[in-house]
């Protein structure tokens, strides 16, 4: 029997953003566009960080993106310099995938539960144990779990994966997300056994308060990211990505969208459909305090003096042991062939 590696509570940081005026905030975002330019750095954002990172990484040809796009666009792209505004899995998979560029980072101290749940000795132990099993893990992953993986995927193209290597037969072991290996299982068939990690954000999407907010807003569509509990996914409108999400809230016709990922998304959310409304749905029943707390506390530790600091001081280089950094670029680049 596996343990529950979801985080408790207490293991999450509590973070206090830098409150910063709006004249203070334009300052930086000047400074740093300007260090972008003299460093020949670009900048790569996750949907999560703070908007102004966001408008950033958009306003001086970065990109801002699902987890598989940000890994492409940074390999792809002749920076030699990269800033990740993101998690540190992120940072590391733009180095496995670019070993000779500069992989810099607003902080490293921005984790993933996710990542933190699948310590590598122990995953280790879970492949030995089952040796007869094709090893597919999430990008949300440690280097040195990726190094033991057959394929790495993220949630864009975890499902077609998976149905592929089913198709030929093939049994699966899945780590770390259970809610996200539960909704591939279900939608394809596999033979699927699951390591039993969560996302401390989406694990605390609530149905009940769902189906009361669905009461208030009838004519809503629901939009879910798959590292959310089944019971939530079951009701969605569409089940996908950042990237996936934000194309959904595009093409789908409703005009209010409940969303259920971290709310750092509304803000490409409201700019990509400006005439439609968003809402995030709820983490909370009756009687909470917080009807909607789902951020990311690693996610706002990317602050912009934090990024200006590391463009001025070329501080938080990502480094990989590179013999561990060239065994996790084989299932990486599996995926990315997959999906090209
Ligand atoms: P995406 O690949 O959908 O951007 O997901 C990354 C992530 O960490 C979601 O919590
Ligand atoms: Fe990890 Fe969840 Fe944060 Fe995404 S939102 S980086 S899965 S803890």
């Amino acid at each position: 029997m596996l343990r529950d590696y979801s985080l408790q509570p207490t293991e999450v940081p509590v973070h206090a953003p830098a409150l910063l005026s709006d004249v203070r905030r334009q300052e930086l975002k000047h400074e740093i566009k300007q260090l972008l330019a003299e460093r020949n750095a670009v900048l790569v954002s996750h949907y999560y960080v703070d908007g102004d990172i966001q408008d950033l990484a958009d306003e001086t040809g970065g990109c801002v993106a699902d987890s598989l796009e940000m890994a492409r666009f940074g390999r792809d792209h002749a920076a030699r310099t990269l800033i990740v505004a993101g998690v540190r899995f992120m940072g590391e998979t733009a180095k496995i995938l670019s070993p000779e560029k500069g992989v810099f980072m607003p902080t490293l101290d921005a984790e993933c539960s996710l990542d933190l749940g699948c310590p590598p000795d122990e995953f280790r132990a879970f492949c030995e144990a089952n040796p007869d099993r094709t090893v597919v893990v999430y990008a949300n992953t440690s280097v040195a779990v990726k190094a033991l993986a057959d394929w790495v995927v993220t949630s864009s193209v975890g499902l077609a994966i998976v149905e592929h290597l089913a198709a030929r037969g093939e049994k699966i072991l899945w780590a770390p997300d259970k809610h996200l290996g539960a909704f591939i299982r279900a939608k394809t068939g596999a033979d699927m056994v699951l390591w039993r990690g969560a996302c401390v954000v989406h694990e605390e999407f609530k149905l009940e308060a769902l189906h009361d907010m669905k009461r208030v807003y009838p004519d809503a569509g629901v939009l879910v990211h798959p590292e959310s509990p089944a019971a939530v996914i079951d009701i969605a409108d569409r089940v996908g990505s950042t990237s996936q999400i934000l194309r959904a809230a595009q093409d789908l016709p409703h005009d209010t969208f409940i969303v259920a990922t971290d709310r750092g998304m509304f803000h490409k959310l409201r700019k990509a459909a400006p005439g439609k409304r968003f809402i995030e749905a709820p983490t909370a029943g009756d009687g909470a305090m917080c009807r909607s707390c789902a951020h990311c506390p690693w996610m706002a530790m990317n602050e912009l003096e934090a990024l200006r600091d590391t463009l001025e001081y070329g501080n938080n280089e990502i480094r990989i042991d590179p013999e561990v950094g060239a065994r996790a670029m084989k299932p990486l680049q599996r995926m990315l062939d997959f999906q090209a």
